[in-house]
């Protein structure tokens, strides 16, 4: 394999071989190929994209880069969830409850935040007590007798892409649709579940920004499941604002717990509900969408699903207690309000900004070592279309180091665009894409 040919076929807008693409993910994963050449081939790919033979071809090689992890013992469909990051965007504290109080089996490997967007390990780590390491064997034991679990990563599940991942972050060459479909499938795949059911955001605080380009990505990754055998539906969703009212850690544990004592709702609630129900469709739970929604609302009215979290949360050592009273989460020293400069109608929203904010505040890691503030970050106090008088809050800072409110304060401000006049609504789920069909509902 000669890597100056793959990247100048590359460059010509040829297909690789899939000899030339296992070469490329095993030269990846164990550092013989040098940064230089591997970055050149990303952004040729960049450009010129992959055909739908070479997307599934890097997919499969990249999952057999590393550990497979194996889940048959727990029996059944496992059945997983992943989004492709968001702000305010608890949906896996929410549904995995609650489906797994309708019986599925719920395995899922989580990760931690990512630039702007939160992550679930960060999350469950603000209860106080709960930890996101178990052996493959104990995460088999704790699925087998309460349905659910949620941890981080044990063995080495693709390394192909851990070191790929890691240099297009810093070569600019993550937004390509072949190269993040087939990071987030191999990761999927490895980790063992049957089906898997993907939230792919689009708008201001997502990764793609457009519709089109987010469908692209979600009909890219069904194709590559229907060819892996491991059904993948995927759900395009609105990050046009944050998901939902809370952004940072313990704070989006506290909004999934009141959502699951029946205390709160909104846009958080009805995508869990959504994706929560194909979930139970694709374990063979559910009948339909209605069926589905319907069982997981049955789940949160009788407690079920609270319930069931606590449980979750005891057995990786977290104090359920939270699930109780939220008094037992930690919190923030200091309260302070965002006034809104003008009166209008909240007309946009820059949710990247919004995700920086609380990574500011302490809620997010900026370099790989620092550590997180589990306590800190924001409530949104308005949604896209809501009107203010100008002082009104548009957001609640919560910190713990009072010098960082002011610049807080400031980028809120630019984040929050008010106008005029009033925006059209924009639709919570604008598709549902499989490898059969693609559903739009804008
Ligand atoms: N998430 C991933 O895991 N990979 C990408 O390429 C983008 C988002
Ligand atoms: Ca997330």
């Amino acid at each position: 394999m000669n890597m100056v040919e793959m990247i100048l076929k590359k460059k010509e807008g040829g297909a690789l071989s899939p000899e030339e693409i296992r070469a490329f993910a095993r030269g990846a994963a164990d550092g013989s190929i040098p940064d230089y050449q591997l970055s050149a081939l990303l952004m040729a790919i960049c450009w010129r994209g992959m055909t739908a033979e070479e997307t599934a071809c890097l997919t499969m090689e990249m999952m057999n880069s590393g550990d497979v992890v194996d889940l048959s013992a727990i029996g059944g469909v496992c059945v997983d969830k992943h989004s492709t990051g968001g702000v305010g965007d608890t949906t896996t504290l929410v549904l995995v409850p609650l489906a797994a109080a309708c019986g599925a089996k719920v395995a899922k490997l989580s990760g931690r935040g990512l630039g702007h967007t939160g992550g679930t390990l960060d999350k469950l780590e603000s209860i106080p007590g709960c930890s996101v390491e178990k052996t493959e064997e104990e995460f088999v034991r704790q699925v087998k007798e309460i349905g659910c679990a949620v941890i981080g990563q044990s063995g080495d599940l693709c390394p192909a892409d851990k070191a790929l991942y890691a240099l297009r972050d810093v070569t600019g060459t993550v937004g390509s649709i072949p190269l993040i479909a087939s990071s987030i499938v191999s990761k999927k795949l490895a980790s063992g579940a049957g089906a898997i059911v993907l939230d792919v955001k689009t708008g201001s605080g997502a990764l793609m920004q457009t519709v089109e380009e987010s469908i692209e990505l979600a009909k890219t990754m069904a194709d590559i499941g229907a060819l892996a055998g491991r059904p993948i539906l995927a759900l395009v969703t609105g990050m046009g604002q944050p998901l939902g009212t809370h952004v940072g850690n313990a704070l989006e544990v506290k909004e999934a717990i009141d959502i699951l004592s029946g205390r709160a709702g909104g846009d958080l609630l009805a995508v869990s509900l959504e994706l929560g129900s194909r979930m139970l469709i694709a374990s063979g739970i559910a009948a339909d969408v209605e069926d589905g929604k319907a069982r997981m609302m049955e789940a949160l009215h009788s407690g079920a699903g609270l319930r069931k979290l606590a449980e979750m949360i005891a057995a990786q050592g977290g104090d359920p207690r939270v699930c109780e009273d939220t008094a037992y989460l930690p919190h923030a020293a200091y309260k302070i309000s965002v006034p809104a400069l003008a009166d209008g109608y909240v007309a946009s929203m820059d949710t990247t900004a919004i995700g920086y904010c609380a990574q500011d505040l302490g809620a997010g890691r900026k370099e790989k070592t620092d550590v997180i503030d589990p306590a800190v970050g924001l409530v949104m106090d308005v949604r896209l279309g809501d009107y203010v008088k100008a002082g009104q809050s548009l957001a609640t800072l919560y910190l713990n180091k009072p010098e960082l409110a002011n610049p807080a304060v400031l980028r809120m401000q630019s984040a929050i665009v008010l106008s005029d006049e009033k925006p059209a609504p924009q639709p919570l789920v604008y598709a549902a894409v499989s490898h059969e069909e693609i559903l739009r509902f804008d």
